[in-house]
């Protein structure tokens, strides 16, 4: 079935008045998110997430219990605008928190746009949702692909590289994430010598690392994420690659994936708004009941649904529970500092994160922090007119 509706809470929400507390209509949540494909464990981690915050502020959000409406987007976007236009125009959703993926989220922002509804991007990273199609409703818990690109960029430039290759699925998410790559490590002295690229979500990789070993570069720069990501790790590795030319990438390569992916993943470095040996100590008491809740560790995707929720949280207790106060909600969450398990961060003007990116290394089952590579790095927000 491709559009999957489940009202956990029976709809009982009509005309009521919105003031906080008793007697408000429930908050229809509507989550667009991938339960099947490739990136299925990044949306049930993002739902997570969510939830675990919503019910830390015992079920409900400005007053209001939340009641949940799901979609599986399946991270397919052609599929995505009559998914959204479904939780819009059928389900009358207050809000949209969605998706995962670049194309999916850029069919949301449209109908967002267009419609007026709030939207919560809790991944997708795609660079004109918070770029050339920015609003004053759409607000972004996460990053944009270019934020952990241009962090590595400048890591491989440091390290002296001049001559790397990428390789990536060919969709938004892959090529901005290679385009802040780019754009640090040429500023930094190095050349990207070739670009290699396969649809989404092909794993057919051999012909691409045949392609890579004979062009011997110094280094490879990489996004993927998901199941293919645990599949291009191995097979990085089995080709014989790993030890001869040093992989870089993107941190959604080795987040979520380290138990799939092995001894293969060991020694990675990646660059990522998070990562699993911080000292904050809201990502203490976040990991402890994340773990209690679904006996599972937490991962990038788990902390950015909770904080799509905190963000919800903070715009609608200031908009009095109404989600029709625009201009209230955004004025709050403008000015917020939001606790997050990844360390404190703020929204920019177009509504991304302004966060630090951390470099990692794979060491066991962790991505282990070693520093961090670009201190609150702000997305240069291109095109956002706002
Ligand atoms: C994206 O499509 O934007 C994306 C998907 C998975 C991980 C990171 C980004």
């Amino acid at each position: 079935m491709n559009f999957v509706r489940i009202t956990l809470v029976a709809a009982c929400a009509i005309a009521a008045p919105l003031a906080m507390g008793q007697g408000a209509p429930k908050l229809k949540v509507g989550l667009m998110l991938p339960y099947t494909g490739t990136y299925a464990s990044l949306g049930t981690a993002i739902e997570n997430g969510f939830r675990l915050y919503v019910t830390e502020q015992g079920g409900k959000i400005a007053g209001r219990e939340v009641e949940y409406v799901k979609v599986d987007d399946e991270s397919d976007p052609s599929k995505a605008t009559d998914n959204v236009n479904k939780l819009v125009k059928r389900d009358h959703v207050d809000v949209l928190v969605g998706s995962v993926h670049s194309g999916v989220a850029m069919a949301m922002a449209k109908v967002a746009k267009d419609t007026g509804t709030l939207l919560i991007v809790p991944n997708a990273g795609a660079d004109a949702v918070t770029g050339s199609m920015c609003a004053p409703n759409i607000f972004r818990s996460s990053f944009t692909n270019w934020q952990p690109g241009y962090a590595m960029g400048e890591v491989v430039a440091k390290k002296g590289y001049k001559k790397v290759v990428t390789i990536t699925w060919k969709y938004a998410a892959g090529d901005e994430s290679v385009r802040g790559f780019k754009e640090a490590f040429e500023k930094g002295g190095g050349q990207v010598v070739k670009e290699l690229n396969l649809p989404f979500p092909n794993v057919e990789f051999q012909a691409l690392l045949t392609e890579i070993a004979a062009t011997k570069p110094d280094a490879v720069y990489t996004f993927f994420a998901g199941g293919g990501a645990v599949k291009f790790v191995k097979d990085y590795a089995g080709a014989g690659l790993k030890k001869t030319i040093p992989l870089y990438a993107a941190g959604f390569t080795t987040d979520g994936t380290l138990e799939a992916q092995g001894e293969a993943a060991s020694g990675l470095f990646t660059t990522l708004h998070y990562a699993d040996s911080l000292s904050v100590p809201r990502d203490a008491t976040f990991r402890l009941s994340y773990a209690k809740t679904y006996k599972l560790q937490p991962d990038v995707y788990a902390v950015q649904g909770y904080d799509a929720a905190q963000i919800l949280g903070i715009g609608l207790a200031a908009a009095k529970g109404d989600t029709g106060k625009q201009a209230e909600f955004a004025a709050a969450v403008e000015k917020a500092r939001i606790d997050s398990p990844r360390g404190a961060f703020t929204l920019s003007r177009a509504h991304n994160p302004v966060q630090d990116i951390y470099l990692r290394q794979v060491v066991g089952k962790e991505n282990k922090l070693i520093g961090v590579a670009s201190k609150a790095l702000a997305d240069p927000a291109r095109g956002c007119k706002m």
